[in-house]
């Protein structure tokens, strides 16, 4: 018999659309990627302490993801109203105050399309035990393709540095033909990628150093 279940969402698959209002105004998320990357990243509630720290952190760095083709829309399971006056605390906390859009999402719709709700942390419930959302972060680029995908419990706050690193990885990755390998930080040497063979690695990375034949270190080019 044929599932009723939606298509769950991988690596690969079209973000998929919605309509919401947000802090921003209404938004429609594919004219909102437009030619841009995208990190839709969930909260589970508004006025909390660990999403407080996240969100000041996210508006402390949106210049830094700006500068990288990268806009954000955050999600929590709250009323733009709600969200409005925690936006204001999140500036008293954190001296950075958000003003990329947060979709108001008290009904849970975009965070069950988006299969963000928490199953596994039965206190993460709202006053009539509805599951809140969880940390979710969906990186999402120009073609509205998901490109990672990350599910963190509501008791763990997020690590923004490895956000911008994975958008560096994926950038970078996407205009040569190679991967980053553990720990890998911008400027640090990068991986040739394995589909890249014999002649034509040489040609691009002059300067690989093959450590194993399947392991083959090169600097990215001048021009990266
Ligand atoms: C927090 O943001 O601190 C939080 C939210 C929901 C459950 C647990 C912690």
């Amino acid at each position: 018999m044929a599932s009723e279940r939606a298509a769950p969402l991988r690596l690969g698959s079209i973000a998929p659309n919605f309509q919401a209002d947000t802090t921003s105004g209404p938004i429609d998320l594919h004219e909102y990627i437009g030619n841009s990357w995208v990190i839709f990243f969930s909260h589970p509630e508004d006025y909390t302490p660990v999403c407080t720290t996240e969100l000041g952190e996210m508006a402390r760095l949106e210049p830094e993801f700006k500068k990288r083709g990268v806009k954000l829309l955050g999600l929590s399971a709250n009323t733009v109203g709600s969200h409005e006056g925690w936006i204001k605390d999140i500036n008293d906390v954190t001296g950075n105050s958000p003003s990329f859009p947060i979709v108001a999402d008290k009904e849970r719709k975009v965070a069950y399309l988006y299969d963000m709700i928490d199953y596994q942390d039965t206190t993460n419930v709202d006053e009539k035990g509805i599951a809140f959302t969880i940390r979710s972060v969906f990186i999402i680029d120009p073609k509205k393709t998901i490109r990672c995908v990350l599910s963190y419990p509501a008791s763990t706050g997020r690590n923004s540095a490895e956000i911008l690193r994975i958008i560096d990885s994926l950038q970078t990755g996407d205009k040569h033909k190679i991967t980053t390998p553990v720990n890998w930080v911008p400027g640090d040497d990068v991986i040739v990628h394995p589909s890249v063979k014999g002649e034509q690695a040489k040609e691009l990375f002059p300067n690989l150093r093959a450590v194993k034949p399947y392991l083959r270190f090169t600097p990215l080019p001048k021009d990266a």
